[in-house]
Parts: structure tokens; sequence; C-alpha cells
């Protein structure tokens, strides 16, 4: 239910007055909605938000985006409250791997390097060498020594994105966004055309026909440099469209086309559903209720931590 501007900036004013109190902070996605973009403390990508979780001082955190972020966030302060507004908030891609499917798999390559993703639940990472996120993936399958054969999980566009970049060969785990994977090359292409002028900017969980069409490529951070850097004034953003947000307020004097979907829609754009399920009615209730709570145990959190440490310490 939409808010009223009223009722919304009443909000607004009491989040902040309750962050204050409680010694919290807000740490949002961009892919979450304007309103909660608006009262974050830090907006950023998967790599930023998991640098800042491990960071922060304050002695609440409020994960605005997803649970496997809000979980990655708490394995970095075991000690702290971290809270997420709508605990069904998940991932598509990490819902793709299930934990004991994936333990098999591991058991039949046993001297292959796991990489995952960062987009995984907390027990995936406990059978992890080393996470990644999208933009410091290309950097970490470097790191590897060449005579290792890796696996790579859950994404298997970033995976065979990430094969063609680095020139590695990985077992893929069978994973896919269905955000990213909803997004249509033949409207993509008929857009290109009424745009000549456009580039194309996608994020690796992209499909990979949609990928070969892209001038650019990276994480939704690297999208937001790309965008702001650029000498060109029109892009066509293939992600989730929630970047938008933040890209517009950016580059206000150029024009952001959100890439079309398969199926029609009203904003011929993509959204993840699952970070739209934070709201900032939710967001409130949160923090004032200390509840819903990511609580993980501690034998899990240690050991889900290694992994997340190395990508940090090498990232
Ligand atoms: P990044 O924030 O790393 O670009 O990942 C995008 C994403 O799909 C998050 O779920
Ligand atoms: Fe997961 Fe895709 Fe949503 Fe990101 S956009 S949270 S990968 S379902």
């Amino acid at each position: 239910m939409e808010l009223t501007t009223d009722r919304k900036l009443n909000l607004q004013e009491q989040v902040k007055k309750l962050k204050k109190e409680k010694n919290a902070v807000i740490l949002a996605h961009y892919y979450q909605e304007p309103e909660i973009q608006e009262i974050a403390d830090f907006i950023g990508d998967s790599l930023e938000l998991a640098r800042k979780a491990a960071e922060t001082e304050a002695e609440i955190i409020v994960f605005a985006g997803v649970h496997f972020m809000a979980e990655t966030a708490k394995i970095l302060n075991p000690s702290k409250r971290v809270l997420l507004p709508d605990l069904k908030a998940g991932c598509s891609l990490a819902d793709s791997c299930p934990p004991e499917a994936f333990r098999k798999l591991k058991e039949q390559y046993p001297d292959h390097v796991v990489v995952t993703y960062i987009n995984c639940s907390a027990e995936i990472k406990t059978l992890s060498d080393i996470v990644c996120t999208s933009s410091n993936a290309e950097k970490i399958i470097n790191s590897i020594s060449k005579d290792k054969e890796i696996i790579f999980a859950p994404d298997k566009n970033l995976g065979s994105y990430l094969m063609k970049k680095t020139g590695r060969k990985m077992l893929l785990w069978d994973g896919a966004c269905l955000v990213h994977e909803a997004f249509s090359l033949d409207k993509l292409l008929e857009l290109y055309k009424e745009h000549p002028s456009a580039m194309i900017i996608a994020h690796p969980e992209s499909e990979e026909h949609i990928l070969k069409v892209a001038n650019y490529i990276g994480s939704t951070s690297g999208m937001l440099n790309f965008v702001r850097n650029s000498e060109h004034d029109k892009f066509i953003v293939a992600t989730e469209a929630g970047i938008l947000h933040q890209m517009q307020k950016d580059v206000p004097n150029k024009t952001l086309i959100p890439a079309p979907a398969k199926e029609d829609n009203t904003c011929a754009c993509s959204e993840c559903a699952f970070m739209k399920m934070n709201t900032l009615q939710k967001l409130y209730n949160c923090l004032k209720n200390e509840d819903p709570e990511i609580l993980l145990e501690e034998a899990l959190m240690e050991k889900a931590h290694l992994p997340i440490k190395r990508m940090l310490e090498l990232s």
C-alpha cells in the first residue's frame, strides 16, 4: 500500500529518532525502495555493505536488503543485533543452492577450491573456501593458484562470465537470479534501435546474450561509477530497477532507460520482489521492536566467517 507523503515523512522522522536513541545504523542496498534509501546511513552494493557492516560501531544494524546480506552482517558482528525488516526477504539465487545438494557436489570434487558468490545462505558459506561479490569476483578467481580446479556457485551466469574474463575453467552450479534472467534480448534490441546513441550497461548476473550486447558489465556500484564518469548521456540499464533512484540523483541531466523484461509489466523494468518486501513501515516496526532479528548458531557463524574474511582481506 502506497504511503501518503505525510505518513512517509512522519515515519522517516521517527526512524531517525529511534536510530539515535538506540545507536543503530541503517545499511541499505541500492535495490531498496527510494523512501528507505533516503533515510539510510549508507547505501551500497553487496561488497560495500559487507565492508560497512564489518566496520560499524553501532550496537544495532538494521539491514535494508535481503536475508543473505543481513546474515553476512551478523556473521561479521556476532555480538551485535542485526535486524531485517522482513525475514521473508530472500533471494532466488541463494534459494537455488540448497546445502545438502551442494555438499554432495563438493564431496565429488574434494580437491577443488570452492568459490561462492555472496548471494548464498550462511550454510553454503560454511562449505566455501572464499566468498566473492560481483565487484571483486574476477580478482578473487585470479588469486587462486592456476594449478587448482574451482567450483563456482551459485550463479551460472556470473560464473560463465568469469570463465571468459579469467580464462579459468570452472565447475558451475546451475543457479540464477530471477530478476536478471528476466530481460528480453529482442525487446532490448528494439529499444536500442530507438536510442542508437545509448550505452547498454548490464549486471553480470544477466544471461550471456544480454552481456554480449552490453557496452559495460559491472556490479551495482560499478554501473553507477560508469554512468557518472561516462561522456555519454543515455544509458539502457539492465539490472534491478531500484538502482535508477540513486543513478538519476547522481546524473540528473542524463537519460536512464530501464532494460525491458520478457514479461509485460507496467514499468517495463525488473524489480526484485524480495528486496521490495522491506517497506518503510516494516523498517520502523523492526527498529522499534528490535524484531525480526537474525539469529545464527555460534558454530555456524565461526565457520562462515572465514571465507568472508578471506574475501575482505583480498579486496
Ligand atoms: P551487487 O550489489 O554486488 O551488485 O549484487 C547485486 C545483487 O543482485 C544483489 O542481490
Ligand atoms: Fe537475489 Fe536477484 Fe533479488 Fe539480487 S536481484 S536479491 S540476486 S533475487
